[in-house]
């Protein structure tokens, strides 16, 4: 692959994988679409994980909000990332992987903090139409965090979704004109590359 499209997709995901621990940093979120009965969704989840070398992307979610259907559905996925100080937008295309048991969803769940865990012991399930206000959690758990052992009872809800991706679009921002690269990803492995006229 040419040197400079190489670099290109080096840091896309170098800025992918910095993301991940800086919550400030804004492709700390992606916008992630999926393919639903009515049409296309889209919605914001945190970036956990970006590894460039299986070249995968890892968010969590409960297994009872729409686009887990949805994901079952059909695992075809689109993210879309974008730093206003680097001036650069990433769009990836990959297939979801749903894991609700075994060690990749085991070890997300070990890593999840009480506080986040809390969001998976909602009563009601996500996206439920309710009479009243509500956000969805027990009533004495909307003003603390649950301990450790209380958050375990989230585990039934929770899962981590990877999407092995297949397709990486880089917009870099320039005032002598934006630059486009584009690549194709098999098994981990770039397979072809190529500019493109933004
Ligand atoms: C800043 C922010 C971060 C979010 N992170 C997640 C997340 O990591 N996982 C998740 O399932 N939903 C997350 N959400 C909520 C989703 O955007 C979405 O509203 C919810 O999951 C329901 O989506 P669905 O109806 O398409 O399933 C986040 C929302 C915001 C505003």
């Amino acid at each position: 692959m040419d040197e400079k499209l190489a670099a290109i997709l080096d840091r896309a995901w170098g800025l992918l994988e910095h993301a991940v621990g800086h919550r400030k940093t804004p492709m700390h979120l992606g916008l992630l679409a999926t393919e639903s009965e009515s049409g296309p969704q889209a919605r914001l989840v945190v970036l956990r994980e970006a590894n460039r070398d299986a070249a995968f992307l890892r968010f969590h979610t409960d297994i009872r909000s729409p686009k887990f259907a949805e994901l079952q559905c059909d695992p075809r996925v689109a993210w879309v990332f974008y730093d206003p100080s680097e001036k650069v937008q990433i769009r990836l295309l990959g297939r979801a992987e749903i894991h609700t048991s075994g060690a990749i969803a085991d070890e997300a769940w070990v890593n999840t903090v009480p506080f986040s865990r809390r969001c998976y012991m909602a009563t009601i399930a996500p996206g439920s139409a309710s009479d009243v206000e509500t956000s969805g959690l027990p009533a004495e758990l909307e003003s603390r965090e649950p301990t450790l052992e209380e958050s375990e009872t989230g585990r039934g809800q929770f899962c981590a979704v990877v999407t092995r991706v297949t397709e990486v679009d880089v917009y870099t921002l320039a005032v002598t004109g934006h630059r486009r690269a584009h690549f194709w990803i098999e098994n981990g492995e770039v397979v072809k590359a190529e500019w493109r006229a933004p």
